[in-house]
């Protein structure tokens, strides 16, 4: 008999519910939304909520809040969530040392529980906890990705769609790099329709767009007191969404690297296919020599990331 496929998040947060409700919403499956013993009432809540939401919207899904592991046996994909997010002031990297521990036991239950799973991390710092995920699950880098670049091409493409006064469906945006001030928005690579933005858009104005796009986490977290949720949960759904229904989208996101770009041994951002195996592909393409020098600056900062973790 066919069964729906088991989608497990692990953390019930702002990211989290609204994942919750994308994965029923699309009926990608059904959804387990996991959180600590603590806010099991509301990860309980939120499913309710959403189930409830199923007979408004008509969708089939049975969505379950619970704060046991064995519940998420099997399961399909893992979208991870857990941990703290950013308030004001505080960098993504003064959530290494916090995070890196809730991921540990997260990782360690995720190899235990769901050992066949798709693992797609967003909790920060992106680059250092889905390098930690594949490290102690020990599972391969087709099954291990991070997601960021998908959400900062996206805000690199409203903040284009915006300068050009052109529809926001039209432009397709590149941003390469970790996910944090070093990260690379590639504006060669981006288009309107097929027509390079350059040709569009004024160098001064284009500069001012990419220091957006590299703050762009920051600017909201300015305004609302914690981070954004909506645009993050849209992305990790269209991971989960291209490997469940084997799309073979290519979009930028965080990959092992194994030689790619110069790079070993290390997580960041690049464009990549996903499909039906995971990570099927890590697509390398032609960088001018001023692009390449900032994904080594950027390369540079995630390693120092992922080195500073490894001594805690
Ligand atoms: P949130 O605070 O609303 O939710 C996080 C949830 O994780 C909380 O409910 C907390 O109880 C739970 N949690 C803590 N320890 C846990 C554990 N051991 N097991 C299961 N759950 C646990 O935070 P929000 O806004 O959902 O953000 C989540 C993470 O995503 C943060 O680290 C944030 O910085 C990051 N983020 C990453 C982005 C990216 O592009 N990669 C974009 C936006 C946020
Ligand atoms: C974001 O980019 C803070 O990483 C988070 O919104």
């Amino acid at each position: 008999m066919a069964r729906r496929k088991k989608i497990a998040l692990i953390g019930a947060g702002n990211i989290g519910g609204e994942l919750a409700a994308l994965a029923a919403r699309h009926e990608l499956g059904d959804v387990w939304l996991f959180d600590i013993p603590d806010k099991l009432g509301v990860a309980q809540g939120k499913a309710l909520d959403l189930e409830q939401n199923g007979a408004v919207l008509g969708y089939d899904a049975k969505i379950t809040g619970t704060s046991s592991w064995d519940d998420l046996a099997g399961a399909d994909v893992v979208i991870v969530t857990a941990g703290v997010p950013r308030k004001p002031g505080m960098s993504r990297d003064d959530l290494l040392t916090i995070n890196l521990k809730i991921i540990r036991g997260v990782a360690e239950n995720i190899a235990k529980n769901c050992p066949n799973a798709f693992v797609i991390v967003i909790s920060n710092p992106l680059d250092a906890m889905v390098y930690e995920m594949k490290r102690v699950t020990g599972f391969p880098r087709s099954r291990v990705l991070g997601m960021a670049g998908v959400l900062d091409a996206a805000r690199l493409q409203l903040f284009l769609a915006r300068e050009a006064g052109v529809s926001i469906k039209d432009v397709r945006a590149m941003v390469l790099g970790g996910h944090g001030d070093t990260m690379v928005p590639v504006t060669s690579y981006c288009t309107i329709y097929g027509i390079p933005v350059r040709q569009v858009i004024a160098t001064d104005k284009l500069a001012a767009i990419v220091d957006r796009t590299r703050n762009g986490g920051g600017e909201i977290v300015k305004l609302m007191g914690t981070s954004a949720f909506y645009a993050p949960a849209s992305a990790g759904i269209a991971m989960a969404q291209a490997y469940l229904r084997d799309e073979k989208r290519l979009l930028p996101a965080a990959a092992f690297l194994d030689g790619e770009y110069g790079y070993k041994d290390l997580y960041m951002g690049v464009p990549v296919i996903i499909g039906g195996e995971g990570l099927e592909k890590v697509v390398t393409i032609d960088l001018d020599a001023s692009e390449k020098a900032m994904l080594d600056k950027s390369a540079a900062a995630v390693r120092e990331l992922i080195e500073a973790s490894k001594k805690l």
